[in-house]
């Protein structure tokens, strides 16, 4: 195989794992004839450290009114098994097919065993592959994984909420492709756990589908909780949480770091995979930018941190984090009102600065903010070409540089205008 030399490349990048590589060549040499057979504890998922994870179901017993809340978040959302409760676009015939030219369609069929992609040339079926991992909550759109020889590949057609219509895939050529490989960072970030069973450092991985913890779970911002859930049961008068990590009890950039090892943009590993946890510093798993870049040059899918980082709210205050305005146990978006009351919590009439509009737009002002200074813009790296358009159509993102935003204040007053007030 020709992997050998890609392989040694990718090890020198991870100076550390070499040595540890070295350390489990040994061990694999001496206990090789004990391990051989064992199918280590079956169900068990432990991480790189072995640290094991107990799973969200666990959690739902001591904290139930968390995690029935949790299943309606968008990050326990992000990536489900491939059932008709999570895929979002239409089966139906009429709605189901997506024509690259008048020769070659993709249709989603509902199979006996699945849902399936198949492609077409002149109604000849050419390939048909089977929709195993739902990527993406829908607010924006969804994209589809197969398996394929413990590897996960990227569908060709992707579902785009804003049309309510099957679309090529974001970043796909104008045709059929069914060979986009799907690495460890994009579960890194969609996904709470993924057991790697190729070598360390080669990519693309091949991965243990048994030890796959979907969605971005407890666990994923508490750390792998057996332990706690054991200790715990066995203690049932402990009113103290042993062994987890409440994010609360963390510093300011530990916090930012946890969210930020996936809404910071693009990162470089320089540690395996899923290495990082709550409570690490990021700039020891990844080339972390730490230059400021201009809120303009930064894309507002994915990079939430940067343009937060940007805004004077973020410089000039001690506390602010994203949990400052979010709370991620609970599904709230839309919110509007409810998010401003969290700006308000700094800027009102008594405390920090107000907005200079408050005396103009009286009530009006207390229900959005957010509208006027966190307009929604569109992301240039999340654009799909719908049927038939010749331009990629772009989703629309929060911008999370809080500023002044003269464009967006004339359009909302002219709508206020329009539609005299309501609230
Ligand atoms: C057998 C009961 C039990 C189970 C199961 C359980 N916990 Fe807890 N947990 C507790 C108790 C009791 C506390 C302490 C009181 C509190 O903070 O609610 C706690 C506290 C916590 C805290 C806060 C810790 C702190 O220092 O403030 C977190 C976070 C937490 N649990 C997460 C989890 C997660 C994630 C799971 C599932 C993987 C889980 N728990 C399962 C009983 C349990
Ligand atoms: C393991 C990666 C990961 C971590 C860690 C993470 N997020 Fe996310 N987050 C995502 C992904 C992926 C989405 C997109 C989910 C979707 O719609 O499919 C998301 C979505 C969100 C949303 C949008 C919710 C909605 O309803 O549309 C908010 C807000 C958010 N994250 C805040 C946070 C905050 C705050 C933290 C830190 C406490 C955090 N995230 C940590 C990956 C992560
Ligand atoms: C660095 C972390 C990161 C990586 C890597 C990443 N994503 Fe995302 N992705 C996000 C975040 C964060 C969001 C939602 C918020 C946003 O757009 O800023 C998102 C949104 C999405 C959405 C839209 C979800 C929705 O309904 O709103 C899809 C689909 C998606 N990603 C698929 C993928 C796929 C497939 C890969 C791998 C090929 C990938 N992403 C790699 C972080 C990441
Ligand atoms: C995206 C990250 C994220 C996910 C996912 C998440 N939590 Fe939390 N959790 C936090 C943060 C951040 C805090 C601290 C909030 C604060 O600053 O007060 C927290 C606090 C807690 C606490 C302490 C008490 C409280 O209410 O603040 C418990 C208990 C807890 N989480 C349990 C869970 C359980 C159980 C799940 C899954 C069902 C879960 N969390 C999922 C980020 C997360
Ligand atoms: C933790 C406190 C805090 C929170 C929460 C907060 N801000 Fe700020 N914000 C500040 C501080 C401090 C400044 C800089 C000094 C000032 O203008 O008061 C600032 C500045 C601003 C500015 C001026 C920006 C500029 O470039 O001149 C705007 C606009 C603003 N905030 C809007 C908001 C909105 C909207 C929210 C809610 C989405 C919000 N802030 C939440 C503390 C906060
Ligand atoms: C000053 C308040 C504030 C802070 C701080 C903040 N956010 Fe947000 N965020 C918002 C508001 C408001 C929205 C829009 C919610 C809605 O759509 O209803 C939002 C939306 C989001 C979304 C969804 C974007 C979209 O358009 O789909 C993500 C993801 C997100 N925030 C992540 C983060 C992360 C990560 C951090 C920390 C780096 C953070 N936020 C800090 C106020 C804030
Ligand atoms: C209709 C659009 C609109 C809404 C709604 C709005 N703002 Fe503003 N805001 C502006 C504009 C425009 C400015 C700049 C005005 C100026 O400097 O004369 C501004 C200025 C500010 C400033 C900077 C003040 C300073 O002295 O530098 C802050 C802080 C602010 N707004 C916070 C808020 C908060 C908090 C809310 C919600 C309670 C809000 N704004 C709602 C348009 C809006």
């Amino acid at each position: 195989m020709a992997t050998y030399p890609f392989t040694f490349k990718r090890i020198l990048k991870y100076p550390r794992t070499v040595t540890i590589v070295g350390l489990m060549a040994i061990g694999v040499l001496v206990f090789s004839k004990c391990s051989d057979k064992k199918d280590e504890n079956p169900g068990v998922i432990e991480n790189a450290s072995g640290e094991r994870f107990a799973g969200s179901a666990s959690c739902a017993g001591c904290h139930k009114d968390i995690f029935d809340h949790h299943l309606k978040t968008a990050h326990y959302l992000t990536s489900r098994p491939a059932t008709a409760e999570y895929i979002k676009g239409s089966f139906e015939a009429g709605k189901n097919a997506y024509f690259f030219n008048a020769s070659v369609v993709v249709e989603m069929e509902k199979r006996s065993n699945g849902f399936y992609q198949v492609e077409y040339f002149r109604d000849q079926q050419k390939k048909a592959k089977r929709f195993d991992i739902v990527v993406g909550s829908g607010t924006m759109g969804q994209s589809y994984l197969y398996w394929s020889d413990h590897k996960l590949f990227q569908l060709p057609i992707t579902y785009f909420t804003a049309a309510d219509t099957w679309s090529n895939s974001p970043g796909f050529p104008d045709k059929v492709v069914f060979n986009r490989v799907i690495t460890s960072r994009c579960l890194e970030c969609h996904a709470t756990y993924a057991k790697t069973i190729s070598d360390p450092g080669i990519e693309p991985e091949r991965f243990d589908s048994t030890r796959l913890i979907l969605g971005v779970d407890c666990e994923k911002c508490h750390g792998p909780a057996a332990k706690h859930v054991d200790f715990q049961s066995a203690h049932p008068n402990e009113k103290k949480g042993q062994f987890i990590i409440n994010p609360a009890s963390l510093s300011r950039q530990q916090n930012l770091d946890l969210c930020a090892s996936c809404h910071g943009g693009r990162l470089q590993k320089t540690q395996p995979s899923f290495s990082f946890k709550v409570g690490d510093k990021l700039s020891d798993f990844y080339i972390v930018d730490t230059t400021a870049p201009k809120p303009e040059n930064i894309d507002v899918h994915g990079n939430q941190y940067a343009l937060m980082r940007a805004s004077k709210c973020f410089r000039m205050t001690q506390t602010l984090t994203c949990n400052t305005c979010h709370n991620t146990h609970q599904r709230e978006k839309g919110q509007t009102a409810l998010f401003s009351q969290r700006c308000m919590e700094c800027h009102n009439n008594g405390h920090g600065s107000d907005c200079k509009l408050t005396q103009s737009l009286g009530k009006v002002i207390t229900s959005n903010c957010i509208d006027c200074h966190m307009p929604l813009q569109p992301s240039k790296a999340i654009a799909v070409r719908l049927q038939g358009e010749e331009q990629p159509v772009a989703a629309m993102i929060r911008s999370h540089y809080v500023s002044i935003y003269p464009d967006e204040t004339k359009r909302i007053l002219l709508e206020l205008k329009k539609e005299p007030r309501k609230k």
